[in-house]
């Protein structure tokens, strides 16, 4: 099957990020482990790049399938499944007066934008250096994969085939860097249509007062913040990063973390800004167009719906942080006792591991930490039965505390080889 996949799919995988470190190709998943087509078993923390917080094939999630699909699987209208996912998001997350539906993550980052544009009248866009917000042209740049970075607050494309005209519109600050990103703002506020940041960001979490800031400095200027919640959404807490660090912004995306593995994504925010997307605005002015084949699809809503109930039950996030917590001391302690110079950083239920002595602050300061040794680490736990995210652990609640016991175990003796390789 690898040689089939190699001769037809570019990177010999799905995501070319994967194919670095894991050739083995999936014949299914269940709960907290996947098992390959030669029938190995791994522990999974990749959990397809995170959309599968209840781990896999989780019965909830299979029942809410089966209910919808012989009921019909697209339409273009609304459904009951959509309209209740609708209600329960606007209960659950505290920015969101409004929703809109669309297919996947970096849809609902494009969509937010593209009602922040709207609504001042300008195209600038302001992001963090090393966030990742999907692959649209405009967040195609200065993620996690920039090579060289460039002075604030220029943006570096991370791919060819981007127009050269995108990066007028594109802003780069540095993440925790209150000061130096309301400079930025502060400079552009005319023509800058929005702020969007990753409260979490990848695994680096908001400086104290960072996230506070950035509210502060958008809201004088009139500036919408837009939180993409991809990953953080119902993951961090059960209302998203919003809720979890105590911040509320005007716009949100939303996406696989509520997806229970299947394409949705979702916009949510202020209702003076979600109203820009009623077909009223095509008469009065102000329009956005937001449709897709796929909104509101009833069998991704329908599971979204299943998902947010399986984490409203008492205890599932208190358990999954206590889980996720062991991990992460777990693995400190295994690279402290080695000596091998390390930093853990992340919320428990989405981690990782830097190979340096430095702490992990911002994009420039995670460029210490040794890619070598991270793959090295990484091999060395495929090995012992243990994948994870190319770029973090994401844990989920169908994790065991067996499972964290084999982890450790796992996690030591692939610390234990990368000690004489490991650099700062
Ligand atoms: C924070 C964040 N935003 C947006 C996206 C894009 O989501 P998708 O891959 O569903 O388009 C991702 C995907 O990893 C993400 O991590």
């Amino acid at each position: 099957m690898l040689e089939r996949a190699a001769a037809l799919l570019p990177a010999c995988a799905l995501t070319p990020t994967m194919s670095l470190t894991s050739a083995l190709v999936v014949r299914e998943g269940r709960g907290s482990r996947i098992t390959d087509m030669s029938g190995n078993e791994y522990i999974d923390y990749l959990l397809g790049s995170g959309p599968m917080l209840l781990g896999h094939a989780h019965p909830a999630v299979v029942a809410a399938v089966n209910g919808q699909v012989g009921h019909g699987t697209s339409f273009l209208l609304p459904n009951e499944p959509s309209i209740l996912l609708a209600e329960e998001i606007v209960r659950a997350v505290p920015c969101a007066e409004r929703v809109a539906f669309c297919s996947t993550g970096s849809d609902s980052v494009f969509f937010a934008l593209r009602l922040a544009r709207a609504h001042r009248r300008c195209s600038k866009v302001l992001k963090f250096e090393g966030a990742y917000h999907g692959q649209s042209d405009a967040m195609s740049m200065s993620n996690q994969w920039t090579r060289d970075p460039a002075p604030y607050p220029s943006p570096v494309p991370n791919s060819e085939g981007i127009p050269e005209s995108v990066r007028d519109d594109v802003l780069v600050a540095p993440f925790n860097d209150l000061e130096a990103t309301a400079k930025i703002v502060e400079r552009h506020a005319p023509t800058l249509a929005a702020v969007i940041v990753e409260p979490l960001q990848r695994t680096i979490p908001p400086a104290p007062g960072f996230l506070e800031g950035l509210r502060d400095v958008t809201a004088q200027h009139g500036i919408p913040l837009v939180f993409d919640e991809v990953v953080t959404g119902f993951r961090l807490a059960y209302g998203g990063a919003q809720a979890y660090y105590g911040v509320v912004p005007d716009l949100c995306a939303l996406g696989k973390s509520v997806s229970g593995g299947h394409p949705i994504g979702i916009v949510c925010g202020s209702g003076e800004l979600m109203r820009h997307a009623e077909g009223i605005r095509r008469l009065t002015g102000g329009y956005v167009a937001m449709t897709g084949t796929f909104s509101g699809n009833p069998v991704s809503c329908a599971v979204g719906l299943a998902v947010l109930e399986q984490l409203r039950a008492p205890g599932v996030y208190e358990e999954l942080f206590s889980r996720g917590n062991r991990l992460m001391t777990a693995l400190q302690s295994a690279c402290d006792d080695a000596g091998v110079p390390a930093r853990v950083t992340g919320e428990p239920p989405a981690f990782e591991v830097w190979f340096t002595d430095r702490d992990i602050v911002d994009f420039r300061s995670s460029q210490h930490a040794d890619p070598a040794t991270h793959m090295r680490f990484s091999e060395e736990l495929l090995d012992r039965g243990v994948l994870k995210a190319h770029e973090k652990f994401f844990v989920s609640t169908a994790h065991t505390d067996s499972d964290v016991e084999l982890t450790i175990e796992a996690m030591r003796g692939a610390v234990s080889r990368c000690g004489s390789r490991s650099g700062t």
